[in-house]
């Protein structure tokens, strides 16, 4: 195990802000985790757990440590009649993990194809795109407790997902790293075309709806819509669909008919931010050497150069805007070191 000091970590976190972290060590085995858990300098220092890098406002410079999950490996590790349970190590990358269950045929996480991130990252904003979250197939997690060094297995509900939340980014936030997630996929083939731009794709591509299919068409929705992080900086949707009681989207729907809001667990309704922020004049707008995409209000990209400052700065900025002109609070997605 190698411990770096003042790593870049510029290529580590896909809003390409400039970021350093004091310390920084890969964590490929339990071994690893083990050795910095008893090494009498670093385990005085605060830490901070690194997957992908893709849901993070980095500060120019991270005090303490940066662990980097780097486990990897995926296997089938138990079938039942109606089940697949499939484990993956946290290290592994999403996209990668998912289109191996799809090659292998197993199914289930189709339309959450190319999310940016890795396995262990998946849980803890519950992730999810096209009518799907994480939450629906995950079995159980285990992870590190870093108080005691112990493993602690949390079930689907221990992890308390919500809409981009869970029991991780609450009050487990810091004290457990993920250390790989277990699977339920159905063997019954349910598929979820209901989020309208599958179907027209489908269509567009003239085949029928198969996990493959689906998950060619998620990735030719989300290559159309969302920049690639490799070209041009950006976290995904930098905020979270505000929930709003019935009563508020009613009176903002007699203002603005055109108002996209969707039903949310029976009394309340979730409002599309990207919405909130294009009329409010954000889309495809700059301040400083960051903007909101010209393309999707709601993804905040780094045009080159810029620090977690510029990043507030605009976020503060289309937040405020978006309350004073609907009276609606809109929450940053990504994390926040
Ligand atoms: N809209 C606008 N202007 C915009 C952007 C969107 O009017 O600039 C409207 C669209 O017309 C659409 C509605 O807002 O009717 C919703 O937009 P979209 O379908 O693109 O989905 P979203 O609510 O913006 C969410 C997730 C995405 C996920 C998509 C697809 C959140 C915060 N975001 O976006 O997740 O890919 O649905 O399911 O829930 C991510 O988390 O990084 C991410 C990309």
């Amino acid at each position: 195990m190698q411990i770096h000091t003042n790593k870049d970590l510029s290529t580590l976190n896909t809003l390409q802000l400039r970021s350093q972290a004091e310390h920084f060590v890969e964590l490929h085995s339990p071994h690893d985790l083990l050795a910095v858990l008893g090494d009498s300098q670093l385990s005085k220092v605060s830490w901070h757990i690194l997957g992908g890098g893709s849901n993070l406002v980095l500060p120019s410079v991270v005090k303490g440590l940066v662990l980097k999950i780097a486990n990897q490996g995926r296997e089938l590790i138990h079938e039942d009649q109606e089940h697949w349970f499939v484990k993956a190590q946290a290290g592994e990358v999403w996209n990668e993990f998912v289109q191996w269950t799809l090659q292998q045929g197993y199914w289930g996480l189709e339309n959450l194809s190319l999310i940016p991130g890795t396995v262990g990252a998946a849980p803890i904003q519950n992730i999810g795109a096209y009518g799907v979250e994480v939450k629906d197939t995950l079995w159980e997690v285990t992870c590190f407790d870093l108080q005691t060094g112990n493993l602690k297995t949390f079930s689907n509900k221990e992890c308390r997902f919500s809409y981009r939340d869970s029991f991780f980014k609450q009050e487990g936030a810091g004290r457990y790293l993920v250390w790989d997630v277990t699977f339920r996929l159905p063997k019954k083939n349910t598929l979820h075309l209901e989020y309208g731009d599958i179907r027209k794709e489908l269509d567009r591509q003239h085949t029928e709806a198969n996990p493959r299919t689906i998950s060619r068409a998620v990735i030719h929705i989300r290559q159309t819509k969302l920049p690639d992080p490799q070209v041009i900086g950006n976290a995904g949707s930098f905020f979270k669909n505000p929930i709003v009681s019935k009563e508020l989207r009613d009176s903002l729907l007699l203002k603005h008919p055109d108002l996209v809001s969707f039903p949310y667990q029976e009394t309340q309704f979730k409002l599309a931010a990207g919405w909130l922020i294009d009329r409010a004049g954000w889309k495809g707008k700059k301040l400083g050497p960051v903007g909101m995409y010209e393309k999707q209000a709601l993804v905040l990209v780094n045009h080159g150069g810029a620090s977690s400052d510029d990043v507030w700065k605009l976020a503060n900025q289309v937040s405020l805007d978006v309350k004073n002109q609907f009276g609606v609070e809109i929450e940053p997605e990504p994390i926040r070191w």
